[in-house]
C-alpha cells in the first residue's frame, strides 16, 4: 500500500476538471494504454491568451488522477509560455509528496502538457516514439527519451530511471542499455564539469551575479518575482526572493530549478543556493 499525502488522497477522490474541453486549443496524449497509463490533457485559451479552461481524462492509479487534476490547477491562467515551464517537480511539489515508485505519474503530466502546447503551436499531435530508437519495448521508450530524462532528472540508477518513465519495470531486459545511457550521461555531464575554470571567490561572486542578471531575473520577472544576492560563503550562495516570489506556493521548486541549476551550469556544480 502507497503512502499517500492529504492532498494527493483530496485529489485522487475529488479530481478537478475531469473531461474534455470543447472545441480545444491544445490538446495532448501521454502514455498509452497498453502501459496501463494514459492521460489526454486539453485546455483553451482564453481572450487574454492566459489559459481559461484546462481539463482531463487518465486511465491510470490513484497518483496519475491526483497528478493530473493537480496539474490542470496549476495551469488555469499562465500563459503558454508560463504553462511550459510547469516541471513534473512542480507538480510534485504541489501534492506535498508522491512514492517515488510513482514519480512517472507526474511525468506522465508533464509529457501531455508538452503533447498539448506542441498541438497548439503546430495543429499536429506529437509523436515521441519517432524521436529515437526504441529501447525499452515494453513501454515504448526511445533512446533519445531515456536520455532526456537521466540528464534533466540527474538519474544515475536504473532504478530511478523505472520510477520516472517505467522502462525497466517490466521484462527488465532493457536494464544494460539504460545503465549504459546512465553512464554516458554521466561521462557527458562530468565531462563539461571538468572544463570549467577553477575561480577565485571574487570571480564567482561577479559571475554568480552575472548569471542572476543574464540567466535568472528575466525568468522570475515574467511572474511578476525577483531576487536579491544575499551573500556568498565558498559554495553556499544566499538569495532573497521578492516580489512575487515571495508568495509563490512553489517558490523552493524555482529556488532548486531555476535558480541553483542555472548557477551550477554557468559557475560550478558544488553550487548550494538556500533563501533567506
Ligand atoms: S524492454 Fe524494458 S522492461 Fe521490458
Amino acid at each position: 500500500m502507497w503512502e499517500y499525502t492529504d492532498k494527493v488522497n483530496d485529489h485522487f477522490r475529488n479530481p478537478r476538471n475531469v473531461g474534455a474541453v470543447e472545441n480545444p486549443d491544445g490538446d495532448g496524449l501521454a502514455g498509452s494504454l497498453a502501459c496501463g497509463d494514459a492521460l489526454r490533457l486539453t485546455f483553451k485559451l482564453g481572450d487574454d491568451k492566459r489559459i481559461a479552461e484546462a481539463k482531463f481524462q487518465t486511465f491510470g492509479c490513484a497518483s496519475a488522477i491526483a497528478s493530473s487534476s493537480a496539474l490542470t490547477i496549476m495551469l488555469m491562467g499562465k500563459t503558454i509560455e508560463e504553462a511550459e515551464r510547469i516541471t513534473n517537480k512542480q507538480i510534485i511539489e504541489f501534492l506535498g509528496d508522491l512514492p517515488k515508485q510513482k514519480v512517472h505519474c507526474s511525468v506522465m503530466g508533464r509529457e501531455a502538457l508538452e503533447a498539448a502546447i506542441y498541438n497548439y503551436r503546430t495543429g499536429k499531435t506529437l509523436d515521441r516514439q519517432l524521436d529515437g530508437e526504441v529501447i525499452c519495448h515494453c513501454f515504448g521508450i526511445t533512446d533519445k527519451a531515456l536520455e532526456g530524462f537521466v540528464r534533466d532528472q540527474k538519474l544515475t540508477t536504473a532504478e530511478g530511471v523505472t520510477n520516472a518513465c517505467k522502462a525497466g519495470g517490466g521484462c527488465g531486459q532493457c536494464i544494460p542499455e539504460i545503465e549504459e545511457i546512465i553512464n554516458r550521461v554521466m561521462g557527458e555531464e562530468k565531462a563539461k564539469t571538468d572544463t570549467k575554470p577553477k575561480l577565485t571567490q571574487l570571480q564567482k561572486i561577479k559571475l554568480i551575479e552575472e548569471t542572476i542578471d543574464r540567466e535568472i531575473r528575466p525568468i522570475l520577472r515574467r511572474d511578476g518575482g525577483d531576487l536579491e544576492l544575499h551573500d556568498v560563503n565558498g559554495d553556499q550562495v544566499y538569495v532573497k526572493f521578492v516580489g512575487a516570489c515571495v508568495s509563490c506556493p512553489v517558490s523552493s521548486v524555482t529556488l532548486k530549478d531555476v535558480v541553483e541549476t542555472q548557477l551550477r551550469e554557468a559557475v560550478s556544480d558544488d553550487i548550494v543556493v538556500e533563501a533567506v
